[in-house]
């Protein structure tokens, strides 16, 4: 499943990042990427303990906690740490690859401390700047009902099956600035977590039209029925 999450950050959040971006310590992308991923990785990374990675995570982290779509759609028992990247110049793209399958997270110290596994079930790339300041950028998304181009206003995020092939198309002109992570869910299933999604939003719109009712009742307990039934904490 292939969703868009509205507005995750605030046009002043924006505002902050794109400040912070303008001062910060850039270096090489390909470090942080595993062997395949490597040879096709031109691009530039922050440095995870820089101000403006902590500070721009952080906002991140809050925005999706204010959404409940992103709760709804990625079911989240681990969020990796977000990374920032930026696509331009001489590093202006990052070829076809497929995410490595488990990420060794530092958790935060307000997390306990220590490190943990966070296996990508989602991807979700965070746009930090508007796609007219950039020519070209796609994050190009490939499975099994084809590639799709995803580009999208600054703020907006997209989550996509951590499975599928993707790469981002270079960029010919400007910088494309973007915040990237990857989610283990309570789900592992794609297919599993898109049902128990669009049962969830279908819900939502039933009790919004004809208020609660016996059968929403009964239909709330199904979904978490089969949340029990498929989830893993
Ligand atoms: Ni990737």
């Amino acid at each position: 499943m292939l969703l868009t999450l509205p507005d995750v950050l605030s046009p002043s959040e924006l505002q902050l990042a794109r400040e912070l971006l303008a001062h910060a310590p850039w270096q090489a992308g390909r470090d942080s990427a595993g062997t395949q991923a490597r040879s096709v990785k031109h691009n530039e990374q922050l440095p995870h303990d820089c101000e403006a990675a902590t500070h721009i995570r952080q906002m991140v982290l809050q925005g999706l906690h204010r959404s409940p779509l992103f709760f709804s759609a990625a079911l989240p028992l681990r969020i990796f740490t977000p990374r920032i990247n930026r696509h331009g110049g001489e590093a202006n793209a990052y070829g076809p690859h497929i995410d490595n399958a488990i990420r060794l997270k530092a958790r935060e110290p307000q997390e306990g401390g220590g490190t943990e596994y966070v296996r990508t079930d989602v991807s979700c790339t965070v746009f930090l700047n508007d796609p007219d300041e950039y020519e070209g950028g796609e994050l190009s998304i490939s499975d099994t009902y084809g590639t799709r181009g995803v580009k999208l206003p600054a703020g907006h995020a997209v989550l996509y099956p951590g499975t599928s092939l993707h790469q981002v198309t270079p960029v010919t002109r400007g910088q494309r600035l973007a915040c990237f992570f990857w989610v283990q869910s309570m789900v592992r299933s794609d297919e599993q977590r898109r049902l128990l999604f669009e049962l969830d939003m279908n819900l939502l719109r039933l009790r919004q039209q004809h208020s609660e009712s016996a059968e929403t009742t009964a239909l709330t307990g199904t979904y978490h029925n089969l949340l029990r039934m498929w989830a893993e904490t």
